[in-house]
């Protein structure tokens, strides 16, 4: 019966467009903005080690499992989830899920689109040739100049909502598939060039040393949450939007194997940042630790000395913000394809409604880098609340939840039928990944970071 199930939305034109349209969305931020400075603050090398071991043990089997949910259900996450739990005898209550993946959505996107702000701006910035010639003093006094500033942070945060909003109401799939292809490759050959620069001119010894020789005892049990959080954010896993992906996926096509290419390339682009950033950061005596203005005050350095870095400046910081707009327009799908089955509205009146409500939250986002940045609770401002709240608590537990409904609920036929893989050892390892690693090594976590277990 589930075979006959089409989505409303339609369907990506193939496998290729589906790769494309989920590497848009893991590629992002996360990588490039935010994997450089939280392994900076966190230690380096133990916690990228516990973070590739998250994306291999649990980000991957669950990406397979949320990609396989959305297939099936082919709905929005709240109905999918419903849906699905009915069919295979159990509450409809797994709705909630896909209802924290919704709000999980809003909570990421509003200061998301406040960091893709900085990026646009730093498009003009590169094309003034600001960064000529300037020191590390020089390129931090533009990023706090920047931040320092709540009328321009408001009016960047204001034109990439927009941007968003525009694309959405269009429907993702024809203009994604094009854009992704050409600048996901793009922003691949200017990392490629970056470390190539980082090598020649950067401390890459000390760089690649911080990066990846393991120094457990730097590793803190709020580290160890941060990179496991971050393994669900970087991947776009926990929160429907996946799913969402999914639900538009061809009957056909492979979920194991276009997985993989997802995990590899979001996996790839991550390391190559940090391997750009980290030998800048210690040839020019700056502070790994420098938190969420690190590549803004590293890489511009860079661009300023190179041979044709105003070029290269400029081309980086619209890839990144490309990257950045491919990733929102699926931030914010679960909530948009919600309001259209739901209340009837046309795609594009949901757009605007779900943009709205994300911009005005994301007005706290900014303002705590200036005129709210004294407010603290738990010792965090407003943007590092909802950040720590979302990618460390939400998307691990939404990744729990699919964990436990594809390993624990839903029966093994129906999931060795969706993926495709038979009676083989590899559909028996996803089954044991998602049955049992990940949804322990979730609680495990989440329970020595509240202290319970030392
Ligand atoms: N994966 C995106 C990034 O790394 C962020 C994201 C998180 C997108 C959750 C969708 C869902 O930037």
């Amino acid at each position: 019966m589930n075979e006959k199930r089409t989505s409303i939305h339609g369907q990506w034109s193939g496998r290729l467009a589906f790769i494309l349209a989920a590497t848009g969305s893991a590629v992002g931020l996360g990588n490039i903005w935010k994997f450089p400075y939280i392994a900076g603050e966190n230690g380096g090398g133990a916690f990228v080690l516990v973070y590739l071991i998250c994306i291999a043990l649990i980000g991957v089997p669950i990406m397979m499992a949320e990609i396989l949910l959305g297939r099936r259900g082919r709905q929005n996450p709240v109905h999918t989830m419903a849906t699905l739990a009915e069919e295979e005898g159990a509450s409809k209550a797994w709705g909630l899920l896909g209802w924290m993946g919704v709000l999980a959505g809003f909570m990421i996107l509003s200061y998301y689109s406040v960091v893709a702000g900085w990026a646009l701006s730093y498009i003009f910035e590169a094309a003034s040739g600001a960064f000529s010639n300037t020191d590390a003093k020089g390129v931090s006094a533009i990023f706090s100049d920047l931040t320092g500033s709540a009328s321009s942070l408001m009016l960047w945060h204001t034109l990439f909502m927009f941007m968003t909003m525009i694309v959405v109401a269009q429907g993702v799939k024809s203009g994604l598939e094009r854009a992704v292809k050409w600048l996901m490759p793009g922003l691949f050959v200017i990392l490629v060039l970056l470390v190539g620069y980082a090598m020649a001119e950067g401390n890459f010894a000390q760089g690649i040393h911080f990066l990846f020789s393991p120094d457990f005892s730097k590793l803190s049990t709020d580290a160890i949450l941060i990179a496991m959080g971050h393994a669900f954010f970087t991947l776009s896993l926990g929160m429907g939007a996946i799913m969402i992906y999914g639900s538009y996926l061809p009957e056909n096509v492979s979920i194991a194997r276009t997985t993989f290419m997802v995990a590899l390339a979001d996996t790839a682009v991550a390391l190559l940042a940090g391997m750009a950033i980290f030998p800048i950061v210690f040839a020019n005596g700056l502070e790994p630790g420098a938190g969420p203005g690190l590549v803004f005050q590293t890489l511009p350095i860079a661009f300023g000395q190179m041979p044709g870095g105003v070029i290269v400046g400029l081309l980086f910081f619209i890839m990144l913000s490309f990257a950045a707009w491919s990733s929102s327009i699926s931030l914010i799908e679960p909530a948009v394809t919600w309001l259209v089955e739901n209340k009837n509205l046309t795609r594009g009146r949901a757009s605007i409604l779900a943009g709205m409500v994300t911009w005005a939250l994301g007005i706290g986002s900014a303002l705590s880098f200036n005129l709210w940045g004294d407010y603290k609770l738990l010792d965090k401002t407003f943007f590092d609340l909802i950040d720590y709240l979302t990618a460390n608590i939400m998307l691990p537990l939404g990744g729990l939840a699919i964990a436990i409904f594809t390993g624990w609920v839903m029966h093994r036929s129906s999931s060795r039928g969706e993926l495709q893989m038979g009676e083989s050892a590899s559909f028996e390892l996803w089954h044991f990944l998602v049955r049992f690693v990940a949804p322990f090594a979730v609680i495990i976590v989440f329970f020595s970071a509240i202290g319970l277990i030392k």
